[in-house]
């Protein structure tokens, strides 16, 4: 099976290595890729064209295509592949307003019960500034912006004066253009955050390991959101009984709902979920794996994915449950000084070599490119860095000496990934 990965994070590294040792794999692409899924496999692909992923899956002869992030999805790469008879795994464009629209998600949930903070989807600024005044929903109060908006679309608000500035911004001075336009209005819920993620044929789903990630940019949870600056798997939180309502209180109402439509979801559903003391809710979906997520989980994954994402794009998934190797793993981003914000690039990289040749690493590119033969940053998400342990500690100290191996000019990390996994925190 010759496969295409579509994207250029540290995701769809972590994708196209685990695809790429499955005995049934010939070849994998991975494109635009980065300096890690390597020169020979790397091509250029503008991932908002959809006709160009479709081109590039003719030309190479493809015959299964797993997208990595939520831009082509949205806008309809799946239905354009089905309309030539090519095979992708990842959901509709109606299926993918699951992540595109807040406000869909929001209503989606509603109407199929499924449980989630209490919420109002404004469309004028008079209606938002009215959602934010406190009756509501008090304080703090959050703000999303309802369309894809790179991470930077929600305000958790301490008070109303930044709650009404959180809405100025997105319906008044358009900072996130049309994605602005309208905004979801919620209630704070309050407790830890997981992420589960499930392989979906559109009737049944695979859980793969669950994990956490490190949303912020500092140590102890600090600063502004990022893409997620760390990660670990399994998360200690998601016990079987929480998985269990997890399947039963939220894929299984999304299943439904979209096979009810005629429309059945095909793709990773990704639940962005928060444990509060009335049980788990929904934050947020996705419709792809996370990232650095998906870089600690697929790794503790034995089985072959290869024909579990083929049978499942095809809507015939016979696998109930994949077998994981049951080993913690934590991966540690390497990020490019000043992100989120403006960052410097084309700065070179030393140690990678070193790094994954400790035992028990992995390193997974994101924002790297050659110049002159050399490996330089291109992004602001560099590395992630993975380590194995046969405990959560083992599987931090190699990560972060895999880290410390690594070295750039900024370079920014975090030194607390993972501590949150550890026995007694
Ligand atoms: P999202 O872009 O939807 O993932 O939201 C970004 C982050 O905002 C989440 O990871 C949460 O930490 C936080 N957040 C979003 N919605 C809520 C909510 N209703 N209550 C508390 N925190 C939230
Ligand atoms: N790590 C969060 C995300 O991928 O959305």
């Amino acid at each position: 099976m010759k496969i295409l990965v579509v994207g250029g994070g540290a995701r769809e590294h972590a994708l196209a290595w685990k695809l790429g040792r499955e005995p049934g794999v010939t070849d994998v692409l991975c494109a635009p890729g980065n300096a890690g899924t390597g020169a020979s496999a790397g091509c250029s692909l503008d991932v908002s064209d959809p006709a160009a992923i479709l081109a590039l899956a003719e030309a190479e002869a493809i015959d299964l295509t797993v997208v990595g992030p939520e831009l082509p999805l949205a806008l309809g790469v799946r239905d354009l592949f089905a309309s030539h008879g090519q095979l992708l795994f990842g959901p509709s464009r109606a299926g993918a307003q699951l992540e595109s629209s807040k406000a869909f998600a929001k209503n989606f949930m509603h109407r199929h019960g499924v449980p989630t903070a209490r919420f109002r989807v404004c469309d004028t600024v008079g209606d938002a500034l009215e959602a934010v005044s406190g009756a509501a929903f008090g304080f703090p109060v959050v703000v999303k912006a309802d369309g894809l908006a790179a991470g930077k679309g929600v305000t958790v608000a301490p008070d109303r004066a930044t709650a009404e500035r959180a809405v100025r911004d997105a319906m008044v001075d358009g900072r996130f253009g049309s994605a602005g336009h309208r905004v979801v209005v919620e209630e704070c819920l309050v407790g830890q955050e997981v992420s589960f993620f499930a392989i979906c044929d559109g009737r049944t789903a695979v859980a793969l390991p669950t994990a956490q990630d490190h949303k912020r940019v500092f140590d102890g949870d600090k600063g502004p959101n990022t893409g997620g600056m760390g990660a670990f798997a399994p998360s200690p939180l998601v016990t079987p009984d929480i998985e269990a309502r997890i399947r039963q209180e939220v894929v299984e109402p999304v299943l439904e709902g979209f096979a009810a439509q005629g429309d059945p979801y095909l793709g990773f559903l990704y639940v962005g979920l928060m444990l509060t003391a009335d049980g788990p809710r929904v934050i947020e979906f996705n419709v792809r794996l996370g990232d650095p997520e998906a870089q600690v989980v697929l790794p503790m994954v034995s089985d072959d994915l290869a024909p579990v994402f083929e049978a499942a794009a095809r809507g015939a998934l016979e696998t109930s449950r994949l077998d994981g190797t049951g080993d913690p793993h934590v991966g540690v981003v390497l990020a490019s000084g000043g992100y989120p914000g403006p960052y410097e690039t084309g700065v070179p990289i030393d140690g990678l070599d070193t790094a994954a040749g400790l035992e028990g690493v992995l390193v997974f590119h994101a924002g790297t490119g050659v110049r002159d033969g050399s490996v330089v940053t291109t992004g602001g998400r560099v590395l992630t860095v993975v380590g194995r342990g046969a405990d959560v500690a083992q599987a931090i100290d190699r990560a972060y000496a895999a880290e410390a191996c690594i070295t750039f000019a900024r370079k920014q990390v975090r030194t607390d990934i993972g501590q949150k996994a550890l026995p007694g925190r």
